[in-house]
């Protein structure tokens, strides 16, 4: 019998942040305390605050990871980042997949699975997005899209190592509009299901987050449905006392 999954809430700063926001993170991590919290803590920050934000974390638990990384671990791929990189600089999780990165720099399943790949190679754990546009929802397709997406940016090493997935509808992000109880679970338990049967028991232990205009008010609702073991959260995630509120939620 497989444990249960521990939740993960996990914070996606985008491109938002300058030295002056580690401030927000020393307040997040007064908020917390010193744990033992019922959940785990991420939070993904820009590149250039990696190693600032994993060095003022240490000790507490508040992880720290980036929101990209390159397929290789080193060479000639100017103004890349691999993900060897981040994990010199304290990073523990990668974001790889973002909705934003397959529209904005039109990457593919074949991408995400390869990047997906080089953060466990470097001993990181990767949180593979998937979702749904608002189109292919409406079209009745937000299933087979999510379906799709999953078993092709999943790793094979992924019934040996850990990752995370997180279901973030792109309709969802950034618009205040979230799916309902029913369409969340819906998709969770089609991604549990696909996880365990190409995984068995090493499947049903991966985390699933739900993603997509998080907020303190609607945490707890969210997070009460089956299979949803977390969330990534976008715009909540900025300020200490709104994520705080989030991981008291949880
Ligand atoms: P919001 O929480 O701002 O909707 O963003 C969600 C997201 O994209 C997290 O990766």
């Amino acid at each position: 019998m497989s444990q249960p999954v521990k939740t993960l809430i996990a914070g996606n700063w985008k491109m938002n942040g300058l030295k002056a926001s580690l401030g927000e993170l020393e307040q997040l991590k007064a908020l917390v305390g010193a744990g033992p919290l019922a959940c785990d803590i991420a939070v993904c920050v820009p590149f250039t605050l990696v190693a600032s934000a994993a060095t003022a974390m240490a000790g507490s638990p508040v992880a720290i990871g980036g929101q990209d990384c390159h397929t290789q671990t080193s060479g000639a791929h100017t103004g890349d980042i691999s993900a060897a990189m981040l994990a010199d600089a304290g990073a523990a999780f990668i974001i790889v997949g973002h909705s934003e990165r397959r529209a904005d720099h039109g990457e593919t399943d074949a991408n995400v699975q390869a990047k997906a790949e080089a953060v466990i190679a470097a001993g990181l754990t990767p949180i593979i997005c998937v979702g749904e546009t608002e189109a292919e929802r409406r079209a009745g397709s937000a299933l087979a899209v999510v379906e799709s997406q999953l078993a092709a940016s999943v790793p094979d090493s992924a019934g040996t190592s850990k990752i995370v997935i997180a279901y973030e509808p792109v309709w969802a992000i950034g618009t205040g509009l979230t799916p309902t109880r029913a369409d969340i679970a819906e998709i969770h338990a089609a991604i549990r299901a696909q996880l365990v049967a190409r995984f068995g028991d090493a499947g049903a232990g991966i985390a699933i987050l739900y993603g997509g205009s998080m907020k303190p008010g609607n945490a707890a609702e969210i997070l009460g449905v089956d299979d949803v073991n977390g969330g990534l959260v976008g715009g909540a995630s900025l300020k200490a006392e709104d994520f705080n509120g989030i991981i008291q939620a949880a």
